[in-house]
């Protein structure tokens, strides 16, 4: 089944073709990296499939329904969810408030008076369990902006997943982390039940050759590769975008 189908999504700035006629499908569970080289749409695509964006032309189905002219929050009720490449969290306010918004903001009858009560207590125990299951309760006072970095990146990916989405777009989840912090973030990501398809983009191709069952490679806004990760080690055209990976028989190299 699809989980997510792009049909000839293209969006203009100005003159630069951000993202140039890009279909794709994707099928439920399934895990796709998208690499490519600094502005090559890559964020965009991200924002066209979850609408912070709207596209010039072509048409996004989600699970089979048309969503291209839904906004965001109606997506995300779908079961979108996104991580930033910049932090979304609220820096100053501590990790147990941030995990307390998230959580509310999912609840459909969050504007029925009287559900509040009962209704803050079931977030407030799941923002318990979510927090001790990500390993931060012990700092719930703490302002998230006194966290490092690996800790509020594994503590937005967590409150990601606590929406229970079906489709996770994952916008480079370990830059700025730490080596420690980035195998802290693989085990998350390889640990998702099965039917929640992930969208990964990440320069770290340790990482995306890790965890991606398919690659698919822009390059000016349009795909140009999309295979395996056997198939895009060995494409000619990948290889000769990545300067310098002629000779080498690793991944394709830093991108
Ligand atoms: N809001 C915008 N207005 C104008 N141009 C934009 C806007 N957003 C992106 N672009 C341009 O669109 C192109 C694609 O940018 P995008 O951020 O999607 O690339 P990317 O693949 O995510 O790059 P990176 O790997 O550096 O994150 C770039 O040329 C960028 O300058
Ligand atoms: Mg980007």
């Amino acid at each position: 089944m699809e989980a997510l189908k792009v049909d000839g999504l293209s969006i203009n700035f100005g003159g630069v073709k951000a993202v140039n006629d890009v279909s794709f499908s994707v099928e439920v569970g399934e895990r796709l990296a998208i690499i490519g080289p600094n502005g090559a749409g890559k964020t965009t695509l991200f924002n066209l499939i979850n609408g912070q964006l709207s596209p010039t032309r072509g048409q996004i189905f989600f699970f089979g329904e048309d969503v291209s002219d839904l906004p965001t929050h109606q997506r995300a009720q779908l079961g979108q969810a996104r991580s930033f490449q910049i932090i979304s969290l609220l820096q100053n306010l501590t990790v147990l408030e941030n995990t307390l918004l998230t959580l509310h903001g999912t609840k459909p009858h969050r504007f029925k008076m009287f559900r509040q009560i009962q209704d803050f207590r079931d977030v407030f125990e799941k923002a318990v369990y979510e927090l001790k299951r990500v390993g931060l309760w012990e700092k719930r006072g703490d302002l998230v902006k006194n966290l490092s970095y690996g800790e509020q990146r594994r503590l937005e990916i967590h409150l990601g997943l606590s929406m229970e989405p079906k489709l996770l777009l994952l916008d480079e989840p370990s830059a700025g982390s730490t080596k420690e912090e980035s195998a802290d973030i693989i085990g998350i990501i390889k640990n998702l039940e099965s039917d929640i398809t992930v969208l990964i983009v990440d320069h770290d191709m340790e990482m995306v050759f890790e965890l991606a069952e398919r690659i698919m490679v822009l390059h000016y806004g349009e795909v140009i590769a999309d295979g395996t990760p056997d198939e895009i080690q060995i494409d000619q055209r990948v290889r000769e975008i990545y300067m310098g990976v002629e000779e080498s028989t690793d991944h394709v190299g830093a991108c």
